[in-house]
């Protein structure tokens, strides 16, 4: 059966005064259930050994599973239980004082809808299964969990101080593309790795990009790509780690951004504690 053109049916649903909207789980098609039955499958295959155990254990813990597309206030219920937070539904992007402010009162916004099925290895806005199998489990985790509430706070802050710009690239390099540091090696916790088949191989196993040692200062002087695989990845010690280096006041770490300049994706500077030195291939044969 054709797919109707637009991609998103909650596009119209109104929204109330935070963004959020009702999700109306019986209105889900079997023909989406079954796309988030596939895109699960996939990747549940795919992450034992790549994901960090805390997102594992956590997915188990939710109860998410290939059963269909989430009911939202179900899986909050579980979440509130373990660290208070909530998944709420949204139609798309929301604006970033919203979104923040939903991070700091432990919520996370979530899209409702589904990809298409033309959409299935890429997309560009956020959906139903990049941000529910690929953000809600670790907010599950009770010290990541601190971490996201922080940054939210974070967040609201660097509007007020017109710092986004750089905030933003934190978020980037570790909620949705971070890797983290095990006894068994390196491992997935980023939303974006874990729910993209490609990247989550690539950013583990290709040669092609650096992989250097987590430096919050670097990260937010540091430009990434948002249509490709990134050149760079850093690695986080622990969430511990993590949490400590950003529940902090970021002005004065602000200020001195203000006159550095900014870090090309692909450069590795002097201060790097190299983890992987990446050859680059991947970038670059796509330039050529
Ligand atoms: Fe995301």
């Amino acid at each position: 059966m054709a797919e109707a053109p637009t991609r998103n049916r909650y596009v119209d649903v109104p929204k109330k005064a935070d963004w959020t909207i009702e999700q109306d789980w019986p209105s889900y098609s079997a023909q989406e259930h079954d796309r988030w039955r596939r895109l699960f499958d996939r990747q549940a295959r795919l992450l034992p050994g790549r994901a960090c155990q805390a997102f594992l254990d956590a997915k188990a813990k939710l109860g998410l599973s290939g059963a269909g597309i989430p009911d939202f206030d179900t899986l909050s219920q579980r979440l509130q239980a373990l660290t208070g937070w909530r998944v709420v539904p949204v139609a798309g992007l929301i604006p970033d004082e919203m979104f923040f402010t939903h991070l700091a009162n432990r919520r996370f916004p979530a899209g409702a809808f589904i990809r298409r099925e033309s959409e299935l290895d890429y997309l560009e806005e956020p959906d139903v299964f990049h941000d529910v199998f690929g953000h809600a489990p670790l907010l599950a985790d009770p010290v990541y969990a601190r971490f996201m509430e922080a940054y939210g706070r974070g967040g609201c802050r660097a509007l007020k101080l017109g710092r986004l710009r750089n905030l933003a690239r934190l978020y980037w390099r570790t909620v949705e593309f971070g890797l983290i540091d095990t006894p068994e090696g390196l491992r997935i916790f980023g939303a974006g790795l874990l729910s993209s088949p490609a990247e989550a191989v690539f950013a583990l196993d290709d040669a092609s990009p650096h992989r250097l040692a987590f430096d919050l200062e670097r990260i937010m002087r540091t430009k990434y790509r948002i249509d490709d695989f990134q050149q760079c990845y850093f690695v986080i010690e622990n969430f511990d780690s993590l949490r400590r280096a950003c529940d902090q006041d970021f002005a004065p770490l602000y200020a001195r951004l203000g006159a550095a300049p900014d870090i090309e994706a692909d450069a590795i500077v002097e201060t790097d504690r190299v983890i992987t030195r990446g050859d680059l291939h991947y970038s670059r044969n796509k330039t050529a």
